[in-house]
């Protein structure tokens, strides 16, 4: 990942490659590089860091009249030279860039190495190239060499690929990863999205999974997954380059909140085999599990929300005991612990100070470090014992969405392994497994409750105050629905144990509080209706968020969840309280992306 450009035409490749690629900066980078061919070699400049570290590369004047170009977002192999594209094979004649996760590339590397085949990165990109240059070399038709190639690839990818053999052609392919075509009278382009391509053409051909294409310079070809020609289906596209970097949307916190099922489906990609959960950097630690008597959730903000779940759900499956703790607490509090206790550190970025301290506290102390982290090779990431990797991409709103439901997913997910690993038997296993999966699609469900969040959040414009109440795994989710209405709206919002309202919080609700109650749990619903019962008798106005079999007759404003596992209902609910913080800013004319006084990344105490 994460932005994509090509280039083949009458006139030098280069400025459009890396103006595109400006018009792609939006979505976070930490490396950058392009290749350019004429009819004797390609050259490759390529650099971690910039855009702009990339041009103090480059001569002025490159006249080669095809290219492709590539900024990266780390997902195997931290950011360096080595690992940013594009890469070549080893006689240089084929240059590929990638975006997407090949799920298979350790089984691929390791049949190309015995073919005697080298690697010089650690990427999973890599043996895409090296594929090809194995097949080109059985039969020098590219064409046929790239579709046997994808044929292998297991999981995602966007490619775009030159080689000296054909000099002015460019060859692309694409599997749930975005990739577009276009074309106007300088010449052929492609992007990874289309914001790359606007200044040149509004006509955008946007490739279909399983397809591929070839790009001249006078034009284009597209072929079916069986490699039949297809007839190239153009649309005009709707946006000017500030939306379309949006993906439409009017902020990057809404296209982040729909980006939510192809994050959580690329952060479950190649976890699971049967019932058995393949988390190979937890395998690997060498360790006696058994010898594990503590175990402690730790992060801040959002994160530490998603451990205070983790924390309910640990207990559950593993029948052991843990604890959960903000990390700015846990670094001062001389905590318990030893070499017998797994701390589990939870952060999108990666570098927030104070997690960081709690992490380098826990390494001190002899305990077992796990992270659960977005950002490859970020600080948490390199100083932990093993690091998971959610695959939300980059998160650019302040507030977190997606990031956070990739975490929920993955902790879940960490913990099925855990128990595993102590030789616990998890109740309904295969279930659970099956509905984590349909999480994409459960998701896609949630979001289709959109206009519904819209009218019930705009009650919230004029209010001043707000509650969120929940029980057992409906607090974490409303805990987290008050930080992100502050957050981005400036309602004051509290959350409550909805068990607790009579012990305090009872007095604050009089006629048309705004109360969004949380009843996902069937254990514990009967009682949770009760507790919002009483807010109801106060006069409250409740956003009821429940299940699709609650009897909910008695109240005005219900959004049902799909059916799902009970312990997986955090996610859909954090997508509608995500949804209600969003549309009560809206409506109040917030900027919703970079809210008063926040930082996205909290690198200092
Ligand atoms: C900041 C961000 C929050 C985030 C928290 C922890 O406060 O605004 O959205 O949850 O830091 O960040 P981390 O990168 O460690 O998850």
């Amino acid at each position: 990942m994460c932005g994509i450009t090509g280039f083949t035409g009458k006139q030098p490749a280069l400025p459009f490659l890396l103006q595109g690629l400006s018009k792609l900066e939006y979505r976070g980078y930490d490396s950058a590089g392009v290749t350019l061919v004429n009819s004797k070699k390609l050259t490759t400049w390529k650099t971690k860091g910039r855009l702009s570290e990339l041009e103090k590369l480059l001569e002025k004047e490159l006249p080669q009249s095809c290219g492709i170009g590539h900024t990266r977002w780390a997902t195997h192999g931290v950011p360096s030279n080595m690992n940013a594209h594009p890469h070549m094979n080893e006689e240089g004649t084929i240059s590929v860039v990638h975006n997407g996760i090949v799920e298979n590339y350790t089984t691929l590397k390791e049949e190309l190495i015995q073919v005697g085949y080298h690697f010089h990165s650690d990427t999973d990109s890599e043996v895409i190239v090296q594929l090809l240059d194995f097949y080109y070399k059985k039969k020098p038709v590219m064409k046929e060499a790239l579709q046997k190639t994808i044929r292998h690839l297991e999981g995602s990818y966007a490619l775009c690929i030159t080689t000296i053999f054909e000099p002015n052609t460019i060859y692309v392919a694409k599997k749930e990863s975005p990739m577009v075509l276009g074309r106007s009278k300088e010449g052929t382009f492609c992007a990874s999205d289309a914001p790359a391509l606007l200044a040149y053409t509004k006509e955008i051909l946007p490739l279909q999974d399983g397809e591929t294409a070839i790009l001249n310079k006078d034009g284009l070809e597209v072929f079916d997954s069986k490699g039949r020609p297809i007839e190239p289906r153009y649309i005009t596209f709707p946006y000017d380059i500030q939306s379309a970097q949006k993906g439409g949307y009017d902020s990057y916190m809404l296209k982040e909140i729909h980006e939510q099922p192809s994050a959580i489906r690329e952060t479950l990609r190649g976890r699971f085999r049967g019932n058995q959960i393949i988390l190979p950097k937890i395998e690997e630690l060498e360790i006696d599990w058994n010898s594990i008597y503590n175990t402690v959730f730790i992060a801040c903000g959002t994160a530490y929300h998603a451990c205070i779940y983790a924390n309910t759900i640990y207990q559950r499956y593993t029948g052991k005991m843990s604890y959960v703790m903000p990390a700015s607490e846990f670094r001062y509090c001389d905590p318990a612990v030893d070499e017998h206790t797994l701390c589990i550190f939870v952060s999108q970025s990666g570098e927030t100070a104070d997690t960081l301290a709690a992490l380098k506290l826990a390494r001190a102390k002899g305990c077992v470090t796990v992270s659960v982290v977005n950002v490859l090779g970020s600080s948490i990431a390199r100083q932990s014992d093993a690091v998971l990797y959610t695959a939300a991409g980059p998160e650019i709103a302040v507030a977190s969405t997606k990031a956070y439901t990739t975490q929920l997913v993955l902790l879940h997910v960490l913990i099925l392994k855990l128990a595993q690993l102590y030789g616990i038997r998890v109740k309904g296993i295969g279930k659970l497994i099956k509905d984590l999966k349909r999480l994409p699609e459960l998701v896609e469900e949630t979001l289709a409750n959109d206009k519904t969040v819209k009218k019930y959040a705009g009650m919230l414009k004029d209010e001043h105050d707000a509650y969120f109440i929940g029980r057992q795994l409906d607090y974490p989710s409303a805990l987290e629905g008050a930080l992100k209405l502050k957050e981005v709206s400036y309602v004051h919002a509290d959350a409550y144990y909805a068990g607790e309202l009579k012990h305090g919080p009872i007095a604050l609700i009089e006629k048309n509080t705004v109360v969004i109650a949380l009843a996902t749990q069937p254990e514990i619903a009967s009682k949770t209706i009760s507790n919002i019962k009483e807010t109801v008798a106060r006069g409250a106005r409740v956003i009821l968020i429940t299940d699709q079999d609650m009897e909910a007759k008695e109240f005005k404003y219900v959004i049902r969840i799909p059916d799902m596992e009970p312990q997986l209902r955090v996610i859909p609910v954090a997508v509608l309280t995500q949804l209600i913080a969003y549309y009560a800013a809206k409506e109040k004319g917030c900027d919703i992306d970079k809210p008063r006084n926040l930082a996205k990344s909290v690198t200092v105490e």
